[in-house]
């Protein structure tokens, strides 16, 4: 990896369903940015899609695809690190060393959580109904995988924030009890993009049904687009920012987002125009890596090799932590000097 006074950054993705526009601008992009000038790593959260027990033929399906997006939207296999969280057992450990001395609490407040529990009461059923301990603890094992890598900046989407913020805490309650061992990482959102909306105008989710698949061929982009809801204002009419302008926002050039913003407020444009610009500034932005992902996917071989690689050095960035960890807390024969606080209560 580059040497670099840039921060070491790390993002996962979880292989459940096809990669989409929104994870794209809201993650993939960023976390590309900052990777072509500093350290990276990237990797596909394969326990992670446990949490709603997939068919397994899908998890493996996904872990390629998502590798196959990465590399053809810009990722450099060689300067930064590629690799599949499972093939890292020792994310399971530093799980279980993090969660005693996670406070429960904290879990409770964690919004994947919370939105499923509510989720159940609002339904007449019991809080905890069909929630499985791995959702529940599923911020640990997150911050297990940025801690293990002493990472320092973790770009992620904006709903990622405050399970970035857990890590935060768990490093924290962590080295209290056991003295400086972890490095304390701060989330980077994109301000720019935030959230990314779908065709309904609700953020972009693949839970949701309303994404923009990454790998769209050209006439699915203008099926898509075309489908967008708006209002029944007629072109010379002025218009309130909507779905249409803010994704054109994040995939155009910066000077046609503003003209197109200017003649949305004067009137002046028709929807059907502005959808044409918006297919075509999406065919702009996907096309290139569209060619690329096909061949990747076509040698799934070149993949698992370029994974098997990734988690090499992967593992060989956690060994240190990891080693830490063990003699901080008396596991292993390992020594550090001496612990600064005696508290072994989760704050
Ligand atoms: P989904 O909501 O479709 O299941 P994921 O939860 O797998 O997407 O998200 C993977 C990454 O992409 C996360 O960092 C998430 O914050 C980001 N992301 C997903 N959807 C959007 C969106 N609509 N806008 C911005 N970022 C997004
Ligand atoms: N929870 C993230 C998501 O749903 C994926 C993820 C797992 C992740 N571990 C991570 C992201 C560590 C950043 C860092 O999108």
């Amino acid at each position: 990896m580059k040497e670099s006074s840039l921060p070491r950054t790390i993002t996962g993705i979880k292989p459940t369903g096809r990669p989409h526009l929104g994870n794209y601008l809201g993650m993939i992009r960023p976390a590309l940015d900052l990777a072509r000038s500093g350290e990276a790593l990237f990797f596909v959260a394969d326990y992670h899609a446990l949490t709603i027990t997939p068919p397994p033929a899908e998890v493996r399906e996904g872990v390629l695809d998502l590798t196959a997006t990465l590399i053809a939207f810009g990722l450099d296999t060689d300067q930064n690190i590629v690799y599949r969280q499972s093939d890292l057992p020792e994310l399971c450990e530093l799980t279980w060393v993090l969660s005693c001395t996670c406070a429960k609490g904290l879990l409770n407040r964690a919004h994947a959580y919370k939105a499923a529990a509510q989720d159940n009461l609002a339904h007449g059923r019991e809080a905890d109904q069909g929630i499985g301990l791995g959702l529940f603890s599923y911020p640990v094992l997150m911050a297990a995988d940025i801690l293990a890598h002493r990472a320092e900046a973790v770009p992620v989407g904006r709903d990622q924030r405050q399970h970035v913020e857990i890590a935060r805490d768990l490093a924290e309650s962590f080295n209290r009890v056991y003295g400086s061992v972890l490095v304390v990482p701060e989330p980077i959102v994109d301000e720019r993009v935030m959230t990314v909306p779908g065709l309904d105008g609700r953020k972009m989710s693949k839970s949701y049904g309303n994404q923009l698949p990454l790998d769209a061929p050209p006439d699915q982009i203008r099926r898509w687009v075309s489908r967008i809801v708006t209002d029944s204002r007629s072109p010379s009419e002025p218009k309130e920012p909507d779905t249409i302008l803010s994704l054109y926002r994040s995939v155009a050039p910066e000077a046609a987002a503003q003209d197109l913003e200017r003649r949305y407020r004067e009137g002046g444009v028709a929807y059907a125009e502005a959808k044409s610009m918006l297919a075509d500034a999406i065919e702009t932005l996907i096309a290139p890596a569209r060619q690329r992902h096909a061949e990747l996917m076509a040698d799934p071989a070149r993949l698992r090799d370029i994974l098997a690689r990734g988690a090499a050095r992967a593992r060989a960035s956690a060994a240190g932590t990891l080693w830490a960890v063990r003699a901080a807390t008396g596991l292993g024969w390992g020594q550090v000097p001496a612990r600064t606080t005696a508290s072994a209560k989760p704050s």
